[in-house]
């Protein structure tokens, strides 16, 4: 198997599943994704761990990587002609495409550096992308308020002892791996499909007495297994990056969690719903999975605000639905 990413892009093109416009976009990113790889790996010798010494708009401390990734991810899709307009979690508000360069068709949503807590150690972090159609008009942050549905693409690249693409164009999800030796992402799985039942879970559990009822009642019966009403036995998981949580059910299964906690009543959950949570629904969906807030399907969840946060349920679809019963 040697097909790049670039061939890829052309045969749905060729295909008609994708225009020239998201062909480059999609290429653009690949492109920037090699680069801000080339950070992470640097790491100390890059001057790239520790702390930028900057919030963002959400009250969080950026990490250096958090800025210079956000940096390289604006840098190399704006010049593109595809996207009329960028919105970022490291940014307070979307960026308008600069008059300097053609406005495109597309708008692009993305967590540059997902997993921060991890830069520092040496643990897998990634970047999520999540395409959208720019509607007719001026650029504002409104015009991002879309459904999940709305997305023509949606992506990450997860930096780890591998570097991969994970890739939708809503016909199935495609996973490339960086040839450190030639530089570009060769296709290494292809029609990736998650099975609809696992004995393996994923959830933060020093949060369990913030969390409410229902989540409470499930993770009791996964932590009961063989013993309990599930009548299996399951293993947990937890690697603090949604990319790698994320990869590792697209890969062998199982459910990952970021509930609504009571810590802070104004958060519905800790993950972010365009730049996540969006994305991953999308690729979950696509290789046979599910994903829910608790009630309803991410992805069909009306946006209100460009930083809104959701409650995050995504996985195997048994799994998944189970949980979801319990809330309704
Ligand atoms: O982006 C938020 C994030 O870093 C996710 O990637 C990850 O799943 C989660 O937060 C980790 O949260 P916690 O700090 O509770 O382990
Ligand atoms: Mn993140």
């Amino acid at each position: 198997m040697s097909k790049t990413f670039e061939q890829f892009l052309s045969e749905q093109l060729t295909a008609g599943v994708i225009d020239q416009q998201l062909v480059n976009l999609l290429a653009a990113v690949a492109q920037l994704s090699k680069q801000i790889n080339d950070k992470v790996t640097n790491g100390a010798l890059a001057g790239v761990l520790g702390a930028a010494g900057t919030d963002n708009i959400q009250g969080e401390h950026q990490k250096k990587l958090d800025v210079i990734s956000n940096e390289i991810f604006v840098r190399g899709v704006q010049w593109t002609g595809s996207v009329s307009g960028m919105a970022s979690e490291e940014m307070d508000h979307c960026l308008v495409t600069p008059d300097a360069y053609r406005r495109g068709k597309y708008l692009i949503l993305f967590d540059p550096l997902d997993g921060s807590s991890n830069i520092d150690i040496n643990a897998p972090i990634g970047t999520i992308f999540s395409v959208t159609k720019a509607p007719k008009g001026e650029i504002s942050d409104e015009s991002f308020l879309q459904k999940g549905r709305k997305q023509v693409a949606a992506g990450y690249v997860m930096y780890s002892a591998q570097t991969i693409l994970t890739v939708t164009v809503g016909k199935g999800v495609y996973m490339f791996t960086l040839d450190l030796s030639t530089g570009q992402y060769i296709m290494s799985k292809e029609a990736v499909h998650i099975a609809p039942s696992t004995a393996e879970f994923a959830i933060n559990a020093s949060n369990w007495r913030h969390w409410e009822r229902p989540v409470q009642r499930y993770v009791q019966e996964l932590l009961e297994g063989i013993n309990g009403p599930l009548d299996k036995n399951f293993n947990m998981r937890w690697v603090a990056a949604m990319v790698a949580e994320v990869h590792r059910i697209l890969c062998r299964g199982g459910i990952f969690m970021y509930p609504k906690d009571n810590r802070d009543p104004t958060k519905p959950g800790k993950l972010r719903l365009m730049y996540e949570a969006n994305p991953m629904a999308f690729l979950i969906e696509q290789a046979g999975g599910r994903a829910t807030n608790g009630y309803e399907n991410i992805l069909d969840i009306q946006p209100t605000k460009l930083h809104e946060r959701v409650a995050v349920f995504l996985g195997s679809s048994e799994e998944v639905h189970r949980v979801t019963t319990y809330h309704i």
